[in-house]
């Protein structure tokens, strides 16, 4: 009987967990059910497969089980699902131990109920778009690895987080939503914490000595947050760590001898702090280190000699301190460095001479420093070079040989040293050189023609030097120029005419030489913002335009120049010319616009009698219509308004915007133009002048562009206002803007990839003088791919700048207007919070531009998810090399892959979410012409392995 009922007590009991072990394959089914309800994304059907037997979701993708058929894994991740992760996931699958559900788009707040999951191990999230805030999460007491990075948490911090003592990875990076918090001393009862990254998530506070107490850190990442105090001497207790990374805060005091004790170290960065005190030498000793960045702080002593020591580092950045004595001798000799950047410090001596034994050296950066003495003669050997940039020191001695002509180097600053001897023909091989810097030396000698050779130039600065003899004509071939420099040395022939030919010339400057000869006509033909010819031996007759472009001053100085009778000179020192010139055929009339519309009556009224002078093309009616409006020049025009007037008929138009129609006009003179109309609104109350003249866009519109010569900009030629309409004369670009190339164009004629990165190119340079060439500077503040037109060619014009904003340099600092402009899909996330334009927004903007170039697709599309944009959409993808293999425009088959990965990899620097992370518009066209060969794939770590490293 008891045995009887001992038996029927564990027949019950078997049946009953095989009832409950049913009940839960039922749960679990249904859990699927629930997923596909709540989510959708084409990978989902893969658990649509017919799979016989009893727990057929064992065997579907992203599933594990047990050996019982429990549910314990779930990985998701990259599955481009999107909407909400079903609520409850441990009431259907009570065993669940790892939960991945990381770059997907995942709908509204944390998932009610993961945080009652007490067997789960691993719960990663990252980059899945979750807002609102985060539950308790004391409950998980089995949590080993937790990944909330890059979210939009709002609220408080989860400081239950402290009571998961199995805990080995937290990462809660890029959180930017938290309220300010502090690091609870209770974090140190997660003694198994291995990683804890809590960057750019709002801590703020002191950093509690308690931390030194989890050794089991290996690596610990409290950057870009808002902590103050000292680095607490305890640090030095963490002796597993190998990665600290505390730049980006507010730290005071010295940094700890103690790091000295943390042997495993191999990469420490405190940048941009406010640390005082020298370099712990101990720090320097470091058996392991491979990167010490500690830029941007106010250190002071010497560079501990013993780093000069190590086998292992490769990137040493400690611009902007005051570090003085010399740099230790034997740097470079034992390893591989790949970065060195000394800049802005008070460093003094010689240069280490193997600096680049390794073979390995991109950057050389030591300007700004008191550094004397010669050259190394090695240093013409370091090929792998990109940037060597010395300048403002007090070096002597010649240029070694080779050094300007370093197959890679994009720049070579020597500017402001004393220098000597002669510029080696061997430039010519610096194929890869766009900016070359050597003012203010002692360098003679003549300008080698092979110069010519190096045909990335864009800007070249020579002056205040003792070059001589020609400037070579060959110097014409550097068709990407933007910027010549040759004042105040000795050259002695004449003017070359080829200079002509350089059409993206934005500044010349020939003055303080013994140039003879006269000014070529042609020179007109060229719009620099800039020309300077002063204090020359010219002679001759000086071309109309250059007077009429007010360019008077720049002449002055050349006894033998002279000018036409036909002008009233009563503004110029100039003789009249001898008869011989005076019937010479002016053909170039060159209006150069200044900032107000002051010159305009002046311009009219030398158009009108120039125009009935020389062509009379104009009837007494026309003229007067005209000059009773505002009329506007600031490019050389050579075509007549009655023309364009005519022509403004339904059959000439190309396009219809927001503020007026746009006509494509063909003129007699073979020119075509892009003329917009605009009707202006009238202001019946009081229609002074000032109100009838446009509302305020179109002025901003008409005074940035008129003051602004680039060939990455579009030009705008001329503008009439009367009382009936607004017209705006531009270049006309043929092939339409580059939204339209993008994503209009037919398949067989899409943009191969030279002609993108060309483009990517093109436009980075303009908005770079935009940005850096300028000032005060402007911000477009609406870069869009509708707003990059394509020329004959395919060479991008930036237009639109209805909406860009001159900003006022003051102080120094960038002066932000509140305006709010931009375009969605395109507008830096806090441009959107504060409204707060900066430069960095354009980047941001530029970036999304970048990757529209790259994948082809429009900055917002469905395939994204909801409210979802392209910068997520990369981002989910790149962090595999088959997922960014993805990303590529598929049009684009095979060809040309590394390098759009490249350039994909500056896209996502330029649409970081932190500002101060994104690189300069500078930077970002170096890093277009470098084809930076390091790889990387998210903000942080690009910036620790290019630019930010290095400062300039
Ligand atoms: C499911 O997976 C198990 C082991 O993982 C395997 O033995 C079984 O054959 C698979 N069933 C099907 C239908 O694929
Ligand atoms: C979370 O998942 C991502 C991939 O989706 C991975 O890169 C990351 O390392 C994971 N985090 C942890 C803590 O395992
Ligand atoms: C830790 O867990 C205990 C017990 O569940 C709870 O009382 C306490 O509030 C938790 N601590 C935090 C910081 O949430
Ligand atoms: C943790 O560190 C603090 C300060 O460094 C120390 O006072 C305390 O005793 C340590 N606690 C434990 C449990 O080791
Ligand atoms: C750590 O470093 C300090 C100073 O460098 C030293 O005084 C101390 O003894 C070291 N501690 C250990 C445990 O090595």
């Amino acid at each position: 009987m008891g045995a009887q009922f001992l038996l029927y007590l564990i027949m019950l009991f078997l049946s009953l967990s095989n009832l409950s072990s049913h009940a839960t394959i039922e749960n679990q089914s249904h859990f699927f059910t629930l997923m596909k309800q709540s989510l959708s994304g084409k990978s989902l059907s893969s658990w649509d497969v017919a799979i016989a037997g009893e727990r057929p979701y064992c065997n579907y993708t992203g599933i594990g089980c047990n050996d019982e058929g429990y549910i314990v894994e779930i990985d998701v991740s990259r599955w481009s699902l999107s909407g909400h992760f079903p609520a409850n996931v441990c009431h259907y699958l009570p065993q669940l131990r790892i939960l991945r559900l990381g770059h997907n788009n995942l709908h509204g707040n944390f998932p009610a109920g993961i945080n009652n999951c007490s067997l789960l191990e691993d719960l990663n999230m990252t980059y899945s778009s979750l807002t609102g805030t985060l539950p308790d999460f004391s409950p998980m007491k089995s949590l080993k690895r937790l990944d909330l990075s890059y979210n939009l948490f709002t609220g408080d911090f989860p400081m239950s987080i402290t009571n998961l003592t199995n805990l080995e990875w937290l990462n809660f990076n890029e959180n930017g939503g938290f309220n300010l918090w502090q690091l609870p001393e209770e974090i140190t009862r997660l003694t198994k914490l291995k990683t804890m990254i809590l960057s750019t998530c709002m801590v703020h506070g002191r950093i509690p000595a308690s931390i030194g107490n989890m050794t089991s850190l290996v690596d610990l990442e409290l950057c870009g947050n808002f902590l103050v105090g000292r680095i607490p001497p305890e640090l030095g207790k963490l002796k597993n760590l190998r990665q600290l990374e505390l730049y980006y805060n507010q730290l005071v005091g010295e940094i700890p001898e103690e790091l000295g004790n943390l042997t495993q170290l191999i990469d420490v960065d405190m940048s941009v702090n406010l640390l005082v005190g020298k370099i712990p030498e101990s720090l320097c000793k470091l058996p392991s280190l491979r990167v010490l960045q500690l830029y941007n702080n106010s250190l002071t002593g010497e560079i501990p000699s013993i780093i000069g020591n190590s086998s292992t580092l490769k990137i040493l950045s400690l611009y902007d301190n005051f570090l003085t004595g010399k740099v230790p001798t034997n740097l470079g000799e034992s390893s591989d460095l790949t970065a060195l950047d000394l800049s802005e410090n008070h460093l003094s001596g010689d240069f280490p001479p193997n600096i680049c034994k390794g073979g390995k050296l991109l950057y050389f950066l030591v300007l700004d420093n008191l550094f004397t003495g010669r050259l190394p003669a090695t240093y013409g050997k370091c090929k792998s070079l990109l940037r060597f940039r010395v300048s403002s020191n007090f070096l002597e001695g010649p240029i070694p040989e080779d050094l300007l002509g370093l197959p890679h180097a994009s720049i070579i600053d020597l500017g402001f040293n004393r220098f000597s001897g002669a510029i080696a023909k061997t430039i010519g091989n610096g194929k890869n050189l766009s900016e070359l810097f050597i003012q203010h030396n002692m360098i003679s000698g003549v300008l080698p023609p092979e110069i010519s050779q190096a045909s990335n130039l864009v800007k070249i600065d020579l002056s205040n030097n003792l070059l001589r003899g020609a400037i070579p004509p060959e110097i014409g071939n550097l068709r990407k120029l933007n910027l010549l420099l040759l004042q105040d040395n000795k050259f002695s022939s004449s003017i070359p005419k080829t200079l002509s030919s350089l059409k993206s010339l934005n500044v010349l400057d020939l003055s303080n030489n013994l140039l003879t000869g006269s000014i070529p006509e042609s020179i007109c033909e060229l719009l620099p913002n800039s020309i300077n010819f002063s204090n020359n031996r010219l002679s001759g007759p000086v071309p109309l335009s250059l007077i009429k472009g007010g360019l008077v001053e720049s002449l002055s100085g050349n006894p033998g120049l002279c000018v036409s009778i036909y002008l009233n000179t009563s503004d110029s020192d100039f003789p009249v010319c001898p008869q011989i010139y005076s019937r010479k055929r002016l053909n170039c009339i060159w209006v150069i616009g200044a900032s107000g519309i002051v010159v305009i009556i002046g311009a009219v009224l030398f158009l009108k009698r120039w125009l009935r002078k020389e062509t009379e093309i104009l009837e007494q009616d026309e003229i007067l219509v005209w000059s009773s409006s505002h009329v506007q020049n600031f490019h050389k025009i050579n075509f007549d308004q009655r023309e364009i007037v005519e022509a403004l008929v339904d059959k000439n138009i190309v396009g219809h915007g927001g503020s007026g129609t746009v006509y494509k006009i063909e003129l007699s003179n073979g020119k075509t133009v892009a003329v917009k109309k605009l009707w202006s609104r009238k202001v019946k109350d009081s229609a002074s002048e000032e109100q009838l003249f446009l509302d305020k866009e179109l002025k901003t519109e008409v005074e940035t562009l008129g003051s602004i010569r680039h060939m990455n900009i579009v030009k705008l030629y001329c503008y009439f206002s009367s009382s009936h309409s607004n017209l705006l004369v531009y270049e006309y670009m043929p092939n339409g803007n580059l939204w339209d190339a993008l994503h209009r164009g037919r398949d067989r004629d899409f943009l191969d990839w030279p002609t993108r990165h060309r483009i990517a190119l093109g436009v980075a340079q303009g908005l770079a003088y935009l940005h850096h060439d300028l000032s005060p500077h402007i911000i477009h503040r609406d870069i869009k791919s509708t707003n990059i037109l394509l020329s004959a060619d395919y060479q991008p014009k930036v237009a639109d700048f209805g909406v860009a904003k001159v900003l006022q340099a003051r102080g120094g600092k960038d002066s932000t207007t509140t305006v709010i402009a931009g375009t969605y899909g395109y507008i830096a996330p806090e441009y959107a919070y504060s409204s707060k334009a900066t430069v960095k927004c354009d980047v941001y903007s530029f970036g999304v531009v970048l990757m529209e170039l790259i994948t082809g697709k429009k900055p917002v599309e469905p395939e994204f998810g909801e409210s979802k944009n392209i910068i997520y959409w990369v981002s989910c993808k790149v962090e595999t090399k088959e997922g960014a293999m993805e990303v590529l425009d598929k049009r684009l088959v095979g060809l040309f892959m590394e390098e759009m990965i490249q350039v994909l990899r500056i896209a996502i620097r330029c649409t970081c979410r932190v500002p101060a992370l994104r690189p300069t518009m500078n930077e970002v066209v170096q890093l277009l012409i470098e084809a930076d060969p390091y790889r990387f794939d998210s903000c942080k770590s690009s910036n620790k392995e290019t630019s930010d490293v290095v400062k300039s």
